[in-house]
């Protein structure tokens, strides 16, 4: 076994290496994230691809697309864009990380959604597999890490009850400080915190992520003397994860964040060209757009890594949310969006791929792949007489998953199947930031060749106040009687 670091190097993102490697141009150059769109076209996989002129014909549109980007970005209404540069935010959240981290064994995100996600997706990409699992001395005195992003009373319970009350701290994270399901987890945790450690202690054990002014978690902070962070008002829940959201989990457990910020910034600059040739987002919104049109209703998105399925669950959000529109920006009816599905390589190939290979020709996949692994692990040449077994023996376990991801775009191709693949040289808090970033302005371009507002979501505040008003909060009244309004279930259509 050949490795770069110690087997259980924790975290990723920091340690041997300088932190300042970024800086070097030809370092960065090299972690450039690349996209290999071949497998779209017709050259390769006959007429269900594009033709080179579908995307020229698209050229204008996303030329034009973008000095308006440009505009709402200056406007600030593409607030997550400037995100990379605003480095000052590093440092408040290294001082409510600091007091934090003297005693703290067990972080935990209460939030949902956007406010969850990213979180999660960070630490999975960039931290040991094992990392929760460690020894605090093994993880440099550093929490594991909690993301609940749901409130099943069994999974809530079956978490904390593995926890050390005393040591753990709880992260409230909430922009609109309204979500119904992280309310009740901070209420939930708040009270029980207040049984066994009393009410001053269980203070000092909870830290607010809101608006800075606006809700009702600004108000609790306020009340309770909780530290808070703010979620600048500009950047919705999905496009937060490079805010205070995202940024103080992964400095409770380490990640390196000016690297991931370099990262975002270091996409940034490549997606100055208003040419999609030269601009990765436009080229990938242009084909996720194309194939749309051609009625490939389902983008699935596909790591060849298993770091990287918390990054395909974050994206999957971020696309549904911000392109599942009923009406486009002038109000009329458009029902735009195509579905987002994770599947994980070398996994789904034994689960998802007969589908894609053989079923509707309705998707477009988009695998992610990994240049280069922290670790090479050799196959041992151990049965030489036994075939079957012998040939891998001399090979690795990254070579075999590479020519996995390769055998599977190939022949997806070849079955007429369009596919891309998106290619981080390695996994790192560098390319994992580029990564982010280039997902994020890839919706938003697709918003805009859609026509659709990507920032808002009415189909889920619809779900959210017909709950309210399940839940017996003042004002959603009329929500509850909407419901219990509705026509009663048929016996007919029940099976018990
Ligand atoms: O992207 C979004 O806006 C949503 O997914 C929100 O993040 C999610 O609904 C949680 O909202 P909040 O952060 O206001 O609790």
């Amino acid at each position: 076994m050949r490795s770069r670091g110690a087997l259980l190097q924790v975290p990723f993102g920091e340690g041997e290496v300088s932190k300042k490697r970024f800086d070097d141009p030809k370092w960065a150059a090299g972690q450039a994230i690349s996209l290999d769109y071949n497998n779209c076209m017709t050259e390769f996989v006959g007429d269900q691809g594009l033709g080179a002129s579908d995307l020229e014909d698209l050229a204008p549109r996303l030329a034009a697309a973008h000095p308006e980007l440009a505009e709402a970005r200056r406007s600030g209404s593409l607030a997550f864009m400037d995100l990379p540069y605003q480095t000052q935010v590093l440092a408040s959240v290294r001082q409510v990380a600091k007091p934090l981290l003297e005693w703290c064994w067990d972080f935990v995100v209460l939030g949902i959604g956007g406010s969850a996600l990213g979180a999660r997706a960070l630490h999975q990409a960039l931290c040991h597999p094992q990392y929760n699992r460690f020894p605090l001395a093994r993880r440099q005195h550093r929490p594991a890490l909690w993301v609940l992003d749901n409130v099943d009373p069994d999974n809530f319970h079956g978490m904390l009850d593995g926890l050390e009350l005393r040591r753990t701290a709880f992260n409230v994270i909430s922009k609109s400080g309204s979500t119904a399901e992280t309310l009740a987890q901070f209420l939930f945790a708040y009270h029980l915190l207040q049984g066994r450690l009393g009410a001053a202690k269980a203070r000092e054990h909870f830290v607010v992520t809101t608006d800075p002014e606006k809700g009702n978690l600004r108000r609790l902070a306020a009340q309770e003397g909780f530290p808070s962070l703010s979620v600048p008002p500009l950047v919705g829940g999905r496009f937060s994860v490079l805010t205070q959201v995202g940024l103080l989990p992964a400095a409770m457990v380490g990640i390196d964040l000016e690297e991931l910020l370099a990262g975002a910034r270091f996409m940034d600059q490549r997606l100055q060209s208003p040419e999609y040739h030269h601009n990765p987002a436009y080229c990938l919104a242009a084909l996720y757009y194309l194939f749309a049109l051609k009625a490939r209703n389902i983008l699935v998105i596909m790591p060849y890594a298993t770091a990287l399925t918390g990054m395909a669950d974050w994206f999957c959000q971020l696309w549904a949310e911000s392109l599942g529109k009923k009406q486009d920006l002038q109000g009329r009816e458009g029902r735009a969006g195509t579905t987002p599905v994770k599947a994980v390589g070398a996994t789904d190939q034994h689960s998802q791929l007969q589908l894609y290979m053989e079923g509707p020709q309705d998707k477009l996949i988009t695998f992610l792949e990994v240049g280069k692994f922290q670790h090479q692990l050799e196959i041992p040449d151990l049965f030489p007489d036994m075939e079957g077994l012998h040939y891998l023996g001399g090979h690795s376990l990254n070579e075999l998953l590479q020519a996995e991801q390769k055998a599977t775009a190939f022949n997806l191709a070849k079955a007429g199947r369009p596919n891309l693949t998106l290619r981080l040289p390695e996994i790192n808090a560098f390319t994992i930031g580029q990564l982010i970033y280039l997902l994020e302005v890839v919706t938003v371009v697709a918003a805009s060749l859609l026509g659709v507002n990507p920032l808002d979501q009415p189909g889920v505040e619809g779900g959210k106040q017909t709950a309210y008003g399940l839940m017996g909060r003042p004002g959603f009244e009329d929500k509850r009687r909407e419901m219990e309004e509705g026509p009663p279930k048929m016996e007919k259509y029940l099976i018990s």
